[in-house]
């Protein structure tokens, strides 16, 4: 029997073994005939790919160099530069931007009079199109390409030149990039349909090979299957395959080819996180049950940035928000587990309130993270007041955070999304409780340099506890750098500032920037009306004639955002160009936030002073210049009042990131609309194209007001239209997917290293 079977399946392996070699050529010419199909065709179209991307992307450079030509213009027309000034440090300070290569000035064919630091040395003055009106030339200096604006510019008595340098070398990188993904595409193209045609054949000639071998011989289909004489297994092949992730994952990591939407962020997870449970902790809650005076039971959004970019995500993830229930009525709608299913009326996840006494909220929330951090953090010269009473209750809540955090998790190794500067102990308490738990703390705030971090007295526990998380993010790479330094000072660990990680008692910290944003497009953007009708309804509502020109601030009432400043600022413009009155109107929609504490009444008393002082300086019996509406404002408030406005001022003395910048962006889908942004929200390294302001400098925030009321319409659109695409592209998903990219190679990694040890 046993020699009958070996005999049999010999005959039908060599029968099969010849049927395959014939399969095999056979497949093998055809894949050469496509493969040389694919090749013409590719030949014949890749080039025209690359030229259209070039194209596109010359025209790009040549309007950013415009713009650039046009922001030192006025510039060095505000402030009446003479002919002996030095542009140097102006010019380094505007070539900060990524793409911007070097800035100079030519007064003559022979004198480059200033120049920025990256200013190619090749670079001669008598070898560019010195010209009346404005040139443009590609040059190409020390092998690299350079896009060179040669624009006439007069200071003082000298008739010169400036030059507004681009490195081009992105575009042929995107170039590149179109041609390899021309040629990708075209291949996949054609090979899946030859592969298609080539599978229904083997499949065919399979299946009769099969059928002879089976009727020579039984075979025991039982057996393991075998390569090259050894057996497979299944562990070391999902070891080979997580290894070969690891090595393409980086491509993907930080999603610069993707559209990141609620989609795609769900498909990272399904496919990079399969199972995982997500929770968040923050001190705020995104929906909040308040009882009215009538009795009623009201929903409300918080004005909180934390939320409005959370939201959207744990709409997309799922999973449980564990937060504070500050809210009067939050105890009446839950259920008796103190959970209730979110957004009510179409539920995605879970939100477990978490009840604090007045003490504690007094300690933790108003003490040591309100007048303790928040003014440490934000150095907007309000004074920090650390008590030690504070910071036990502040050490006590974060334990209670814990706890719920142990109590929620329905596995040991949740992912958590620890937020902001509330929950600074909480990461290091979570480590111990769940050892396996991928942390993600993100800070919401600025994190001030070394020094200035150093005068709060529980320093290295903070430090310490923010280290028990797996990623530290924050929104820059200054920040970044900020809590590096301050570890370094402050705690014993060992720090690798190549791969930006922290290592304290074994445990790693990456810590990583990740820009906060918006949802895009914004939900509250799809109930909104045209811009003419929201304009008229903003109008009628305030009171104001159709001709009145609006500039608005939206945000909670807070000394970090500078509305003293920007209400400053209006005095001024008023003062220098009378020829406004009458013509314009000032909204500032603050929210009443943190009032019990005395920094925010004497803010909000000071606020309705200056507005009234204002107001009574320059205004009329029918025109107020500034209108101060102090109440909570819904989403749908706030993005008919950006579609409403001409011009929204962003002052900032100091903020994290600021997206009420990216939320007047994303409402201004006519592309119309000017936004003046202070240099000190993070904000400002995203949307360049806004108009730039130092808030402590009053009359440069109002000479750019009088620039915004003035900026023709060609003129916003080209800049909104840049900074509509960046906030479009680096959206909240982006922002989330960048994390859980991250989370999910450092969870690949720890699932490695385990297996490689075992
Ligand atoms: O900016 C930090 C932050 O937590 C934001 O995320 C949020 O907009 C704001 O503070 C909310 O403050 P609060 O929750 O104290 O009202």
């Amino acid at each position: 029997m046993n020699g009958a079977r070996f005999d049999g399946g010999a005959a039908a392996n060599g029968l099969g073994a010849r049927l395959g070699r014939l399969l095999r050529i056979g497949l093998v010419r055809y894949a050469l005939a496509l493969a040389g199909f694919c090749l013409v065709l590719v030949l014949a179209l890749a080039p025209l790919a690359s030229v259209l991307v070039e194209g596109w992307a010359r025209q790009d450079v040549d309007l950013r160099s415009r713009l650039v030509h046009r922001s030192v213009r006025e510039r060095v027309a505000s402030l009446e530069v003479g002919g002996d000034a030095d542009l140097t440090p102006f010019f380094e300070h505007l070539a900060a931007d990524e793409r911007l290569l070097a800035l100079g000035y030519c007064a003559d064919e022979k004198t480059l009079r200033f120049a920025t630091r990256l200013m190619p040395p090749a670079l001669d003055c008598a070898g560019l199109p010195l010209r009346r009106t404005d040139a443009t030339a590609v040059r190409r200096y020390a092998g690299v390409h350079v896009h060179v604006g040669v624009y006439p510019m007069r200071l003082g008595p000298v008739d010169g030149h400036l030059l507004v340098l681009h490195d081009l070398a992105y575009v042929d990188e995107r170039a590149a990039t179109a041609r390899i993904y021309t040629i990708l595409a075209l291949a996949s193209a054609v090979v899946g349909l030859g592969l298609a045609a080539a599978g229904v054949v083997f499949v065919v000639v399979r299946r009769w090979t099969r059928l002879l071998m089976v009727t020579a011989t039984r075979v025991d289909l039982a057996a393991p299957p075998v390569a090259g004489g050894r057996p497979v297994s299944p562990f070391s092949r999902e070891f080979r395959a997580l290894v070969r992730e690891l090595r393409t994952e980086k491509k993907a990591a930080d999603g610069i080819h993707v559209d990141w939407s609620p989609d795609t962020l769900r498909r990272l997870l399904t496919e990079e996180l399969p199972g995982v449970e997500v929770l968040v902790v923050s001190n705020r809650e995104p929906y909040i049950h308040d009882r009215t005076e009538a009795g009623e039971i009201e929903l409300k959004l918080p004005a909180s940035g934390l939320v409005a970019a959370l939201e959207p995500v744990m709409r997309t993830c799922g999973g449980t928000w564990i937060a504070h229930g500050s809210g009067s009525a939050d105890r009446e709608t839950v259920d008796e587990t103190d959970r209730l299913r979110v957004p009510p009326a179409a539920p995605d996840y879970t939100l477990r309130r978490v009840w604090l006494d007045d003490d504690e909220v007094e300690g933790y929330y108003y003490g040591f993270a309100n007048e303790g951090l928040w003014p440490l953090c934000h150095i907007a010269f309000v004074r920090p007041a650390f008590r030690a009473r504070d910071f036990e209750r502040y050490r006590a809540v974060n334990e209670r955070f814990a706890e719920m955090v142990v109590a929620e998790a329905g596995r040991d190794d949740p992912i958590v999304l620890v937020q902001d500067y509330h929950f600074a102990l909480l990461p290091r308490m979570i480590r111990r409780r769940l050892p396996k738990a991928t942390i993600v703390t993100f800070w919401h705030i600025p994190w001030p340099n070394a020094e200035t971090f150093g005068i709060c007295p529980w320093r290295e526990e903070i430090i310490d506890g923010l280290l028990g998380s797996s990623i530290l993010g924050f929104h820059t790479r200054q920040h970044c750098n900020n809590f590096i330094e301050a570890t370094d000072r402050f705690i014993e660990s060992r720090i690798d500032r190549e791969h930006d990680s922290v290592t304290l008692a074994g445990h790693d910290t990456l810590i990583r920037p990740y820009p906060i944003s918006i949802e895009w497009p914004p939900a509250a953007l799809a109930a909104q009306r045209s811009i003419a009708e929201c304009r008229e309804a903003v109008r009628a509502r305030l009171g104001l004639p159709q001709r009145i020109r609006l500039a608005v601030g939206i945000e909670r009432f807070d000394y970090t955002k500078g509305i003293l400043d920007r209400m400053a600022a209006v005095d001024e413009l008023l003062v220098r160009h009378p020829d406004w009155r009458e013509k314009v109107v000032f909204v500032q929609a603050a929210a009443p936030s943190r009032s019990t504490l005395e920094a925010y009444r004497s803010l909000q008393a000071e606020a309705i002073r200056l507005a009234a002082e204002i107001n009574a300086r320059h205004g009329t019996g029918t025109w107020q210049p500034i209108r101060l509406v102090i109440r909570h404002h819904d989403q749908s408030e706030v993005y008919e009042l950006f579609r409403a406005a001409d011009v929204c001022v962003v002052s900032s003395l100091h903020d994290g990131m600021n997206l009420v910048a990216k939320e007047f962006v994303a409402a201004r889908d006519d592309e119309r609309g000017v936004l003046v942004l202070s240099s000190f929200a993070g904000a400002s390294r995203e949307l360049s194209e806004a108009l730039i302001v130092n808030p402590y400098d009053t009359c440069a925030m109002a000479a750019a007001l009088a620039a915004a009321l003035t900026m023709p319409e060609d003129e916003q659109r080209d800049r909104l239209v840049l900074m509509r695409e960046v906030v479009r592209q680096r959206n909240v998903h982006r922002w989330a997917a960048q994390m859980l990219l991250d989370v999910a190679r450092i969870r690949k990694r720890e699932r490695i290293h385990g297996r490689g040890a075992a």
